[in-house]
């Protein structure tokens, strides 16, 4: 039996920081489970394995995020998979249409939803959150910046955590059912696409048909596979941002009553929520030269693994990493990556996560984790969970 460290265990899914810090101290840079891959688990070999593209690739990983039993993966051709200078080409054309009109576009929506689901609560009745609470958030707000029928978007939540599912080492019995959600998602986006063409509108959709550098405008596949990363990435991560900062306030009542008390705590609370418990655990890479981080020897072909998870809580980089500190300098570790692939929705996930809690918080005074329970999801690189039972007080008056 191999004695290397599991990610996938489940002491590790439900905590593993305690593993982390073990990895930092005895062993930076190792080969673990699943897959043998190599785990990279200090700040600043993280920080290089995420910003340094001519060793660390991300196109190098094309091949395994379509492995033979999933065949043709949209995602595969996005530009999260891309190294410069054609990473550098797609990103200016999405950028184009990705800019600051993103949050005020969503903002009227994101907190109608978050009152809705307040007002839902009933005093001592237990409620699926997951479902009810922070898998809404971004799906309306996905549905409403693509301009998709945002009565779909619990299909665009499946899909995404169906997407994050896939790693070099996705178990069979999920195979049929990604290759499915594959299928579905390309079929659905054509038929978006060419509504678009048809008769443009007010989205993000209808930005990125129009968006041009040079003369040179994003191809249809193009298109499909950028909107794709979007419903994999814009689901998912913030959906774990809202309900790791639930779990967390449900241990931490001094906290809740201090963001109750001061609203204007809750930006630095929601960035610290992201340091300390990053909805992207790890990003791969996999290396085109031979080389070496921490004194370890990579071989070139090795699919790196930078946790950033454990960057986050470093402590040759920050001061009590593990102690949630609202008065931290403003600085969200790693959590959004680093470098040319640095989160395109960075902004809008911050603005999602203070606009929910800004609705929420006022109108609850108490949170508790209910007996039946919560379960994490089976992926390697998003720290999320498929459900989460809650209960709450409301707030009097
Ligand atoms: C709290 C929420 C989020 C977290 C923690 C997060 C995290 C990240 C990280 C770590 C990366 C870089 C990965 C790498 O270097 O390999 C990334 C890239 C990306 N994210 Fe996010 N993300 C979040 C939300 C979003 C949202 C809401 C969207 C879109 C609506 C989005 C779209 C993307 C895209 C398209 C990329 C690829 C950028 C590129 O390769 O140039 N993300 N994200």
């Amino acid at each position: 039996m191999s004695n290397r460290y599991n990610l996938l265990a489940p002491e590790a899914r439900n905590d593993p920081y305690p593993l982390y810090a073990e990895m930092r101290e005895s062993a930076p840079v190792c080969q673990i489970e699943p897959g043998g891959l190599w785990a990279v688990s200090r700040y600043d070999d993280v920080a290089a394995v995420l910003s340094d593209s001519a060793v660390f690739s991300s196109a190098g990983l094309r091949e395994a995020t379509r492995p033979s039993w999933l065949g043709h993966n949209p995602v595969a051709d996005s530009l999260a998979l891309m190294d410069p200078p054609v990473h550098t080409k797609l990103r200016a054309l999405v950028s184009r249409a990705f800019s600051s009109r993103v949050v005020p576009r969503v903002e009227p929506l994101v907190r109608a939803a978050a009152r809705r689901f307040a007002d839902s609560i009933v005093t001592g009745q237990p409620i699926e959150v997951q479902e009810h609470f922070s898998s809404e958030i971004p799906g309306v707000a996905i549905a409403e910046l693509l301009g998709l029928d945002p009565s779909l978007r619990r299909l665009f939540f499946s899909w995404s955590e169906a997407l994050f599912s896939i790693h070099p080492a996705t178990p069979p019995e999920h195979h049929e059912r990604i290759r499915a959600v594959i299928s579905d998602i390309e079929t659905y986006l054509r038929e978006v696409l060419a509504d678009r063409r048809r008769s443009r509108r007010d989205d993000l959709v209808s930005d990125l048909l129009d968006a041009e550098v040079d003369g040179e405008r994003l191809s249809e596949a193009e298109l499909i596979s950028f909107l794709a990363i979007i419903l994999q990435g814009g689901h998912d991560t913030v959906a774990s941002l809202l309900a790791s900062s639930l779990r967390c306030l449900a241990g931490r009542p001094d906290l809740l009553a201090l963001l109750r008390a001061e609203p204007t705590a809750i930006p630095a609370f929601v960035e610290e929520m992201l340091r300390f418990d990053p909805p992207l655990q790890g990003s791969p890479r996999l290396t085109v030269s031979d080389t070496e981080l921490s004194g370890v020897p990579l071989p070139r072909g090795s699919v790196v693994l930078a946790l950033i998870g454990s960057a986050n809580r470093d402590d040759r980089r920050m001061k009590d990493p593990d102690r949630i500190d609202l008065s931290r300098k403003r600085n969200a570790g790693l959590t959004f990556g680093l470098g040319a692939h640095f989160c395109i929705g960075a902004a809008l996930s911050l603005a999602e996560g203070r606009l929910a809690l800004e609705e929420l918080l006022p109108r609850i005074q108490g949170l508790r984790t209910h007996e039946r329970g919560s379960a994490w999801s089976a992926s390697l690189f998003s720290r999320n969970q498929t459900f989460l039972w809650m209960e709450f007080d409301r707030a009097r008056g």
